[in-house]
């Protein structure tokens, strides 16, 4: 089968290779035949050595696919469903342990899913909603999860919480799209006007600004009237980790997710507790968080943002358009259309 290999020497050494075709699923698996998978900059730092073991492995960490046969013991699934995975091949729920977080597939030296077939266990696959395509599903393991935790899991959002949300990226979306889902009002943060302008119009966004001026924490304050964000989805870190609790409302919470401003980080210590703010790391979520959020994702009725998709055979191009950081949402390569 084909599959792309990466040894994170770089995205221009992501290569096409063939590798012997999995047929037949351990107990407690199911073979997948992978229909459409999407990007994360997890994905880039992994191609690009950024990110744990440098061992050659298959890519990518989402995806939308198709049962086509189950192994012994399976009995949640069966030939034909539809489904998509879980980041962790095990992290069934609760608190992540150590011996599940080696189970993160796509990096790390654990194979990934960029590939015609895959196997994966059984409990750590969601059944997909009927209202979404392949590709819409495949954008929900990494990026909407994270989201989910960030908003929901951790962020415990209620009607009417002012949700700051930073960037345009792939999580950052979802997490603007799940905090409107609960009656959350979003204040955007972008580096691009235009992108403030469309993503604005499209989700009602309260207010945007560009992250890049010096004092948007008073900014902050001044359009929330004194009261501050209640959730701030932080993949910033660096120096905007402290601007975020700066900006942050009295027993506000702040999801840090990413490293994108750089890990190192000063903060005023009086900002945050004279406030009573809470910053907590965020690392995905676990299977279960993964059903609830798909389930409400249903009961909503939304479709993802997908910003562009790519065939299989430009997997390469795909990795490169999201390194550019032109795109809004997800970014999405289709295995089969
Ligand atoms: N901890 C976890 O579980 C977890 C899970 C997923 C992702 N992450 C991390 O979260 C971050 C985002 O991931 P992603 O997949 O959503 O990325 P992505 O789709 O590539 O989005 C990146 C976007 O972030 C914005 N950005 C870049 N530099 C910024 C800065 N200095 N300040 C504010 N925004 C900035 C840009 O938006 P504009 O063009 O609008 O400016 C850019 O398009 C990454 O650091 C990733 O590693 C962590």
């Amino acid at each position: 089968m084909k599959c792309y290999i990466t040894d994170g020497s770089g995205i221009q050494n992501l290569s096409l290779a063939n590798r012997p075709e999995p047929t037949e699923p351990p107990p407690g698996e199911v073979l997948v035949e992978v229909h459409a998978v999407s990007l994360n900059y997890r994905d880039l730092m992994v191609a690009n050595g950024k990110y744990g073991k440098k061992d050659p492995i298959i890519a990518g960490s989402d995806m939308a696919g198709v049962v086509t046969k189950v192994g012994q013991n399976v009995t949640e699934f069966k030939a034909g469903d539809r489904v998509l995975n879980a980041p962790f091949r095990c992290w069934p729920a609760g608190t992540l342990r150590e011996e599940w977080a080696k189970t993160f597939i796509g990096g790390n030296g654990v194979d990934g899913v960029l590939a015609e077939k895959i196997t994966y266990p059984a409990a750590s696959l969601v059944k997909i909603p009927s209202h979404l395509s392949f590709k819409q599903a495949a954008t929900f393991p990494i990026a909407a999860l994270t989201a989910w935790s960030a908003v929901v899991t951790h962020g415990r959002v209620r009607a009417g919480d002012w949700v700051l949300v930073h960037g345009t990226g792939g999580v950052s979306l979802f997490a603007l799209q799940i905090a409107k889902m609960h009656g959350g009002r979003i204040i955007l943060s972008t580096s691009s006007q235009e992108k403030a302008a469309i993503v604005g119009e499209k989700y009602q966004v309260q207010e945007t600004f560009d992250y890049n001026r010096e004092n948007w924490p008073e900014l902050i304050q001044e359009i929330t009237a004194g009261h501050g964000a209640d959730i701030i989805v932080e993949v910033v870190g660096g120096a905007s980790l402290a601007k975020s609790i700066q900006a942050a409302a009295y027993g506000g919470r702040v999801a840090l997710i990413g490293v994108l401003g750089g890990t190192d980080s000063a903060i005023n210590v009086r900002h945050m507790l004279a406030r009573q703010v809470t910053v907590r790391g965020i690392f995905m979520e676990s299977t279960q968080e993964l059903r609830s959020l798909v389930r409400s994702w249903e009961s909503a009725g939304l479709y993802p943002h997908i910003d562009r998709s790519f065939p299989f055979e430009q997997a390469q191009q795909a990795y490169q358009y999201l390194q550019s950081q032109k795109h809004i949402g997800k970014v999405v390569i289709e295995l089969k259309s």
